[in-house]
């Protein structure tokens, strides 16, 4: 079961991670946020710009692999004029990781020059990695320690059980210590998280969830349905998502007897393939040029 599946989300929860963080961030010198790059403004904790302000910060735009690459460069434009640094990583495969070390030293210059000023050269740089369930955190760390184990300390003053991974000999990697929330009393948000599967199928309708998909991609990647779907001749603004979604269960054959459409298995066709990206590069949650 996956972490989504398995959290309940109260306040006692929620409260108990903003706690966490609050006390764990004066242990760190930056903090390293990872969203998923499909869906930027989904992908985010609420309240997490409030929790660390003033403590400099690296987005990651995660599964970039699976975004649109305009869309992205449009992203890291969007943040850069906003003073935050941002890169596209791709955390399976390591691509763009290799920046993310120079990236997090290059946003810490200041200080780093002000503690080798006070005679600690090469002090070690901390950096605590936050975001939602299923965003990549796992797989971030993972490939930057190379599989080593965490340590697990309890430095003076904070909460049991930080898990701390050494990636090189003067920097460091701390787990989000908590469960962090997505904005989930948001019906987009969810939607969006649905989609991507961060939140699990088995809490949503697939059918509904597919149509509410496809109604998406034809608004921001209607060629993408055309081509992959081959629903040439049909003038999909004219349709509901569900009538879209009757069209690709035709085009695939997936029929019941009788000659019925089975909308099941399409919806889940369609959700499966977005998800691995079959229908090509997609950021639903887009920066207007
Ligand atoms: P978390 O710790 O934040 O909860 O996330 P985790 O690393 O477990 O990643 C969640 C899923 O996202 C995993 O897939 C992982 O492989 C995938 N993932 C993480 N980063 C990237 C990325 O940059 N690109 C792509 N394409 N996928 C990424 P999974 O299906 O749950 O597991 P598995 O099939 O990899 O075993």
């Amino acid at each position: 079961m996956s972490e989504s599946q398995s959290i309940q989300w109260f306040p006692g929860h929620m409260t108990k991670t903003k706690r966490q963080i609050e006390k764990t961030l004066k242990l760190v010198d930056a903090v390293a946020e990872i969203v998923d790059a499909r869906v930027p403004v989904s992908s985010r904790n609420p309240i997490l710009h409030k929790l660390i302000q003033g403590k400099p910060r690296v987005i990651l735009l995660n599964k970039a692999d699976m975004a649109d690459p305009q869309q992205t460069a449009r992203w890291i434009a969007y943040y850069k004029e906003k003073g935050i640094t941002a890169i596209a990583v791709d955390c399976r495969s390591g691509k763009g990781m290799n920046q993310f070390i120079p990236t997090v030293r290059s946003v810490l210059k200041d200080k780093i020059a002000s503690w080798e000023r006070k005679g600690m050269v090469g002090r070690t740089i901390r950096v605590m990695v936050v975001g939602i369930p299923n965003v990549g955190k796992s797989s971030m760390i993972n490939r930057l320690s190379k599989g080593s184990k965490a340590v697990v300390e309890d430095r003076p003053g904070v909460t049991r059980n930080n898990r701390w991974f050494t990636i090189t000999k003067d920097f460091e990697l701390l787990d989000t210590p908590g469960v962090l929330w997505p904005k989930f009393e948001d019906k987009t948000v969810g939607e969006h998280l649905a989609f991507t599967g961060a939140v699990k199928d088995a809490v949503v309708d697939v059918e509904q969830l597919a149509a509410r998909l496809i109604e998406t991609l034809r608004e921001l990647y209607p060629n993408a349905l055309t081509s992959r779907y081959k629903l040439d001749g049909l003038d999909l603004s004219a349709m509901q998502g569900y009538e879209i979604l009757e069209a690709i269960g035709r085009s695939r054959g997936m029929l019941i007897s009788g000659g019925e459409i089975n909308t099941e298995r399409a919806a889940i066709a369609v959700l499966d393939e977005f998800r691995g990206a079959k229908l090509g590069r997609i950021t639903l949650e887009q920066v207007r040029a």
